[in-house]
């Protein structure tokens, strides 16, 4: 059944790759203007985000295009595979088009496909892989599939043109490890959640507490009249060494705070919500400065900086958390702007053409990785299960 609904999904995204091919390759009209960089095309479809960006070597972003599914999947409280699938195979070439449109290039123009091949969901990356190789076989313009993560650890590079090595905080809904970032292909894990990722502790926390989706705002905004020491909140893993961390435990006793008070009162009052949230804040932002000052550590001397990406990194106790973190370390703390924090398709098409310099090659017959750990070498990660770490 997986087969026939992979197979089907390729012959659908290879004839959109090559009706996509054909509307860009003749409709376009080229800006004799451009810059004189190579160009990129990148092209991420990993999980729910459509996006497509032209990026140039000389790190400016032409375009980035990202089109969401939102409402395609609320219903469902979470994100469907197979609908998000079908969304990127409908989706992708209108946004490659119009990356190519905003940046003012054809197609003709790219030195490079950049695509997204893992990890994430298998549909998703199968579309815009299928997409990538199909552009590249028609136009003869070279492509490499990318590692996802490798796209977020490497946007510092992009949006600061900072030095290796430095180190990466990635906090977002999937995904929440330390990186130590010391080439395009070289990333050394030193840690990451065991359970939920922070982003996805947010937005339970939001839905036990009757707040609205993404959670992470909501909780942000709800903790701004809280006190965050009303309550008794635990930080997961802090009593033992290393980097993991844990916030399941978190978020359970959480629910527990809040089973309390509706058994003794009947109900929440909003001093009660607005405390239960600033106290799972300042326990996120603690655990996250905490190992944040141990992965430092464990990195040694002659780290360049401290970057942070995802979709967290917005939340501004986490955020300035962070940076007494990096003042300590004498280090400046990089955040990229949001919009190149959370999924998008210029981080890409940088990681793609990083690698493709330090000689990355991908042929036909790559495959879409669900499950690709950035640091293959990493050991086995707490709570993996059998088939390893994802990511
Ligand atoms: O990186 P991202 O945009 O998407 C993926 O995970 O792929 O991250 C989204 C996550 C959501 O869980 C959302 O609740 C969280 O980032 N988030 C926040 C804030 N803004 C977004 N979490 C805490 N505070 C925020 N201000
Ligand atoms: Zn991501």
């Amino acid at each position: 059944m997986a087969l026939l609904i992979g197979c089907g999904l390729k012959a659908r995204v290879a004839k959109i790759a090559l009706r996509c091919y054909l509307r860009v390759y003749v409709q376009t009209t080229g800006n004799p203007l451009m810059s004189q960089s190579p160009l990129i095309l990148g092209i991420e479809s990993s999980c729910d985000d459509t996006a497509a960006s032209v990026v140039s070597a000389g790190r400016e972003i032409l375009s980035s295009v990202v089109k969401g599914q939102g409402g395609l999947h609320d219903r469902y409280g979470g994100v469907v595979p197979e609908i998000a699938a079908r969304a990127h195979a409908e989706r992708l070439d209108h946004a490659i088009e119009q990356a190519l449109e905003t940046a003012g290039v054809t197609l003709q123009k790219i030195t490079l496909i950049s695509a997204t091949s893992g990890p994430g969901l298998i549909g998703g990356v199968l579309s815009g892989l299928m997409t990538a190789k199909a552009l590249s076989v028609a136009t003869g313009i070279p492509y490499v599939g990318v590692n996802h993560l490798a796209g977020h650890a490497l946007t510092p590079r992009l949006t600061d043109g900072i030095d290796y090595p430095y180190l990466m905080v990635l906090v977002s809904g999937g995904h929440c490890q330390f990186i130590a970032v010391s080439g395009p292909e070289e990333f050394q894990r030193l840690g990451g959640t065991i359970d939920d990722a922070p982003g996805e502790a947010f937005d339970k926390t939001a839905r036990l507490l009757g707040l609205g989706y993404p959670g992470g705002p909501a909780v942000e905004a709800e903790a701004k009249t809280g006190d965050p020491n009303r309550f008794d909140l635990p930080r997961p893993l802090l009593d033992r060494p290393g980097c993991d961390m844990s916030f399941s435990g978190l978020k359970t006793a959480l629910r527990r705070q809040r089973d309390l008070l509706a058994d003794a009162q009947g109900g929440l009052y909003r001093q009660d919500r607005a405390d239960l949230c600033a106290g799972f804040q300042s326990a996120v932002a603690d655990v996250l400065s905490e190992k944040t000052r141990r992965a430092l550590n464990a990195c040694g001397s002659g780290m360049t900086s401290l970057t942070v990406a995802g979709g967290v990194a917005a939340n501004a106790a986490i955020r300035s958390g962070l940076e007494r973190v990096a003042v300590e370390a004498n280090l400046p703390c990089i955040a990229p702007p949001l919009a190149l924090c959370t999924d998008n398709a210029a981080m890409i098409a940088w990681a793609g053409w990083e690698q493709y310099q330090a000689g990355r090659r991908t042929d036909l017959t790559l495959a879409a990785r669900p499950r690709w750990p950035l640091d293959a070498l990493a050991s086995p990660q707490l709570g993996s299960g059998k088939k390893g770490a994802k990511a």
